[in-house]
């Protein structure tokens, strides 16, 4: 059985105050559950403030070199050697704003891989791209290129969060139908790639999550969860979806 994950996108918002009263007020709700994962992707600064908080952290972006003259980066043995848990790799706004491509976003993979690192590889195609109606083989595409250098061995360190460029923070969510097409295919992909191994990936959709949404989006066929950036800055929100996952 696939274990479901929650995962909270918070990007470059929130103070250090919003942190501590988002922390504050999430641990007292009912959030625990064995077969639900909770992680929280927080601007690195708050990585301590995450974990002190017994919520798994993850940083949003990581560079593939262990050391050196890199200014501004951070190594996955810095990320390890303070307790961060895994990463987000190849988030859209990493791809389009700050021009990482796929070749990288590989080098990147693969560095987690050899580090024995968790990480979540983001894939999802721009409005015009499904408008033209390739979406499905621009999205394969990007899987076969970013897991270029993982094996099969190393296959229990990946998550892919499936977020539709269009769908992230427009208020627009994919459709049923659109989440189930795209997320059968990444999983007939993974199981093509990797074999039965490929069945055990979790795969998240991300892109406009809400509560009103929630719950629909998790009965999806291959749905095991979401990536979620606007509707987690709220605690109280970010629990009803948690809820909305364990139902
Ligand atoms: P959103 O962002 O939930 O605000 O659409 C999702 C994401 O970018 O991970």
């Amino acid at each position: 059985m696939r274990n479901k994950i929650l995962a909270a996108n918070w990007k470059m918002n929130l103070t250090q105050q919003q942190v501590t009263s988002w922390l504050g007020e999430f641990n007292d709700l009912n959030w625990k559950s064995p077969h639900t994962e909770l992680r929280i992707y927080p601007s690195s600064i708050y990585l301590k403030d995450i974990q002190a908080a017994g919520l798994h952290g993850g940083a949003q972006n990581v560079y593939f070199e262990a050391n050196g003259a890199y200014t501004g980066e951070l190594s996955i043995q810095q990320l390890q050697s303070i307790g961060v848990q895994s990463v987000l790799i190849g988030h859209s706004e990493r791809r389009q704003l700050f021009f990482e491509d796929d070749a990288l976003l590989a080098q990147k993979v693969n560095a987690c891989a050899a580090a024995n690192f968790q990480f979540v590889l983001c894939c999802g195609e721009a409005i015009e791209t499904r408008t033209a109606g390739a979406h499905l083989d621009f999205v394969l595409a990007q899987l076969s290129e970013n897991l270029r250098l993982l094996t099969e061995t190393d296959l229990h360190m990946l998550v892919v969060a499936y977020e539709p460029i269009w769908a992230i923070g427009s208020g627009l969510s994919a459709d049923l139908d659109q989440i189930t097409e795209m997320h059968q295919a990444i999983r007939n992909h993974l199981v093509g790639l990797y074999g039965v191994g490929g069945e055990q990936v979790p795969i998240l959709y991300g892109g406009s999550v809400n509560a009103a949404n929630a719950k629909t989006i998790f009965s999806c066929p291959n749905v095991d969860g979401a990536l979620v950036g606007g509707a987690s800055l709220d605690p109280l929100i970010f629990n009803e979806l948690w809820q909305a996952l364990q139902a």
